[in-house]
């Protein structure tokens, strides 16, 4: 009962904070509104493909999922992409998913 309600004492700042940080960076002009959005916190390294992979490895969740996982060979990081294309749709053209691919087996692959 106590962990759980510190939980949620816990829960209800962080919720704050962030409504807090949100109205700070948010500008308010007639009916337009637009927020700031943090700097992103997952740094991925430099090279031909990183951009791509930011945009679109992005989008639905935190691009620590590539730079936390095992150093997959390519093919795995091959099956990975097509799964985030096919079975959750991101919607990534063709020609950005090679550049992906590529990207992430030659940074966070095993080298085969
Ligand atoms: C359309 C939304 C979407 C996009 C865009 C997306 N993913 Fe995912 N990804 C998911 C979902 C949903 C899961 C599984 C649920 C979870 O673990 O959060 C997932 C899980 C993962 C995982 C965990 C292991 C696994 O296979 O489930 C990895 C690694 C991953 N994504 C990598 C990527 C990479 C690399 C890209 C860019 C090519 C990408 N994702 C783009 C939705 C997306």
């Amino acid at each position: 009962m106590k962990i759980k309600l510190l939980l949620l004492a816990g829960a209800s700042i962080v919720c704050a904070a962030v409504a807090i940080a949100a109205e700070k960076g948010s500008t308010k002009e007639g009916s337009k509104r637009s927020i700031s959005l943090p700097a992103p916190s997952v740094f991925l390294k430099d090279g031909p493909g990183m951009d791509e992979t930011r945009r679109y490895c992005g989008i639905c969740h935190s691009l620590d999922y590539i730079t936390t996982q095992q150093k997959f060979p390519k093919a795995k990081w091959q099956g990975v992409v097509n799964k985030m294309i096919k079975t959750y749709g991101a919607p990534i053209p063709d020609k950005d998913a090679k550049i992906i691919v590529d990207y992430i087996s030659t940074n966070y692959g095993s080298g085969k």
